[in-house]
């Protein structure tokens, strides 16, 4: 035989590692098992454990490379102190806490979301989106888990996009500040305003104080569908994990408010896991894509081309993309905004 069945044996018990992942962020094995690492007695005792299921766990842990085994003891690996164990700058536990205990129960109906094309996380019966419930445990959950997916990726465009000469930056649907108060940090100059829906910038305002940045980061309370404008006085609109949530022709009326509320020469970007132009991938868009159709109406993860085509018509006449090594975002799609008289004379607006 030419080929085995090792990737489909990858693919079918995905759940497995992942399990394993979330119940050991839940019981915060990594916090324990750094400095001189843990016994599973120690690591029973501390959790009130049997020993069987503490040393099935976190063997399970060093399979998976998020713990290193020396003699008995059981250390977290280089990843799992960077991103697992809480408090750390790029903690990464509160993602995968939001979709163990949040989405995979609407993945577990995949296959009624692809027959009915209606969302499966929550009920589509009772509201309109999933942003229309303000309910604590999902905002908590779920701007928790979005910061702690974003975090990183906002350092990567940081270092993938200049900001050097960007004075005043408007994060549209900025959610948990991740974008914000990461900008902030790399850019010393650089201020900048959340734009949410008023019950996220209640507790997003708590996070931009925590990381002492309130006298440079504001939050504005508003609905991009429900304003006829978005907040003024900025020279650069980022949206990040926005538009993947909504339609084809939502994304261009967002656009379009984006746009009319930037000077001439204001910029645009769009930060998104890419699809590639032909939709036959990467895997992590692709997947996303699927996310998509579990927790949205009609949202999708669009190919960087379709984001160029809206960019363009709401008034953008340069566009182009750079690649950014992240993981909620793959590019950014950068569009200037030119308006007539400043494109000059001749100039075609293209769609
Ligand atoms: C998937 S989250 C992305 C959050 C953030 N940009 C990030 O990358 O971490 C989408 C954001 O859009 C916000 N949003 C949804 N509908 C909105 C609306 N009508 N007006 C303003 N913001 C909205 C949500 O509250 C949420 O924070």
């Amino acid at each position: 035989m030419t080929v085995a069945p090792f990737a489909l044996m990858q693919l079918s018990s995905g759940l497995f590692a992942s399990k394993t992942l979330a119940v050991a962020v839940q019981l915060d094995v990594f916090s324990l098992a750094t400095g001189d690492g843990i016994t599973v007695e120690e690591f029973a005792a501390a959790r009130e454990l049997r020993t069987r299921p503490a040393g099935m766990l976190l063997t399970g842990c060093a399979g998976l490379g998020l713990l290193e085994k020396d003699g008995d003891r059981f250390l977290a690996s280089p990843l799992a102190r960077e991103f697992l164990v809480p408090g750390t700058r790029y903690y990464f536990g509160d993602f995968v806490t939001m979709l163990d205990e949040r989405v995979y129960a609407g993945w577990m109906r995949l296959a009624e979301a692809v027959h009915t094309d209606a969302p499966t996380v929550w009920d589509s019966t009772q509201r309109d989106s999933l942003f229309d419930d303000a309910d604590p445990v999902t905002v908590r959950t779920f701007w928790r888990g979005m910061h702690s997916l974003s975090t990183y990726t906002a350092r990567a465009v940081a270092e993938a996009y200049d900001f050097g000469s960007v004075r005043r930056l408007l994060d549209v649907g900025g959610g948990g500040a991740a974008f914000t108060i990461e900008l902030c940090r790399a850019y010393p100059r650089l201020e900048a305003t959340v734009y949410d829906l008023p019950f996220v910038c209640e507790q997003t305002a708590e996070r931009i104080a925590e990381a002492g940045l309130s006298d440079r980061i504001t939050c504005v309370a508003g609905d991009f569908f429900a304003d006829e404008k978005l907040p003024g006085g900025h020279d650069v609109a980022l949206l990040s994990s926005v538009l993947h949530d909504w339609s084809a022709a939502e994304n261009q009326v967002i656009l379009d408010k984006v746009a009319a509320a930037l000077p001439d020469g204001g910029r645009i970007l769009v930060a998104e896991l890419l699809m590639d132009d032909d939709e036959s991938g990467p895997a992590p868009a692709a997947l996303f894509n699927l996310l998509m159709l579990v927790e949205t109406r009609h949202g999708r993860n669009y190919a960087g081309a379709e984001y160029e085509r809206w960019l363009r018509a709401a008034g953008c006449a340069a566009v182009e993309r750079v690649p950014v090594a992240g993981v909620s975002a793959n590019a950014l799609v950068v569009g200037t905004v030119a308006r007539p008289a400043y494109r000059g004379a001749g100039t075609q607006r293209s769609m």
